[in-house]
């Protein structure tokens, strides 16, 4: 299926911007604690990368993938994990790092895999936040952007697997 780039919606200046606000604020939340960010494939690969480098603090990186969208724009309902996590997070504390909370299905599969882990604290961080499209409740402790309902490209979100490498956050027409 053809997309038509409808309109930018953040631009690159306004992600770095507040990708160094959030850097700045989990870095002073996590002083002196043992943090590991986790990375949450493919969608946020490109958020993380940035993230992990405003951070000022020493931190270490986990990667999980998950899927639900497949090549769509509505959630499936089914979340799957492609590939799960390598190290222990016991005692540690954990920030989940997502491109975008929608209908709140991934979050809930993320947390209840990285609780079992036993860490000492799970927060998450967010780029984007669809507020009016959730179906579960979902606790967001960083949000980057709260964006209205549109599907949105660019910056680690695709359709159809791709427009990731976009270096802006773009609404589309499907
Ligand atoms: C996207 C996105 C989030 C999730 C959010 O992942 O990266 O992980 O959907 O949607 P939800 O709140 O409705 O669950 P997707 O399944 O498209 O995989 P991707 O990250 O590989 O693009």
């Amino acid at each position: 299926m053809k997309i038509e780039i409808e309109s930018t919606l953040i631009s690159e200046a306004e992600i770095q911007r507040r990708v160094r606000e959030l850097g700045q604020q989990i870095s002073e939340d996590h002083h002196n604690r043992e943090l590991v960010l986790v990375c949450v494939l493919k969608g946020a690969a490109l958020f993380f990368a940035d993230l992990f480098r405003a951070l000022s603090i020493p931190v270490r990186c986990e990667f999980i993938q998950l899927a639900s969208y497949d090549d769509r724009t509505e959630s499936s309902g089914h979340v799957r994990i492609v590939q799960g996590l390598n190290e222990n997070l016991r005692n540690s504390d954990v920030v989940i790092v997502e491109d975008i909370v929608d209908t709140g299905q991934t979050l809930t599969v993320l947390m209840e895999e990285i609780q079992a882990l036993e860490p000492a604290s799970v927060k998450v961080c967010s780029l984007l936040d669809k507020p009016t499209r959730r179906t579960v409740t979902a606790t967001i402790d960083y949000v980057g952007f709260e964006i209205p309902d549109a599907f949105v490209v660019g910056y680690g979100l695709d359709y159809a697997q791709k427009y990731r490498n976009l270096r802006e956050i773009f609404c589309i027409k499907t």
